[in-house]
């Protein structure tokens, strides 16, 4: 017999586990040259930015600016920063562009 805990914990996980899978992408952004792009923060952010640190629905000005300060901080060698260099501007722009619209 599952014990109450138990149980609400299960259903806790169920529902922080197929959250991203009930997100869909906006449909007007399934062709947006930043999409792929985007792809490679999915794994961390969510799928299409919607899950825990969500991106989704942040102005694509917040994203550049907060993508650009981690990307300039080359002293910070975190994930974040180490992710943010690998991209030019023009392409975190594309990126925040297409979060902006989910
Ligand atoms: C390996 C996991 C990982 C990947 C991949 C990743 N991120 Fe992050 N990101 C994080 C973590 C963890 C934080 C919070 C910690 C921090 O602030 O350093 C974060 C923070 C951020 C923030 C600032 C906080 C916020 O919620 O606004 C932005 C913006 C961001 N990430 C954008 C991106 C973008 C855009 C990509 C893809 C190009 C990406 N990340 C890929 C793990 C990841």
């Amino acid at each position: 017999m599952m014990k109450i805990p138990d149980m609400v914990a299960k259903v806790l996980l169920t529902a922080v586990v197929a959250l991203p899978a009930v997100a869909f992408a906006n449909p007007a952004t399934l062709n947006h040259p930043g999409r792929t792009l985007a792809a490679n923060c999915f794994q961390c952010h969510g799928t299409d930015g919607y899950g825990m640190e969500s991106l989704a629905g942040e102005s694509a000005a917040e994203i550049v600016e907060e993508m650009l300060e981690m990307k300039w901080d080359t002293a910070n060698k975190d994930i974040m920063n180490v992710h943010a260099q690998a991209y030019t501007d023009e392409e975190v722009a594309l990126i925040a562009d297409y979060f902006s619209k989910q």
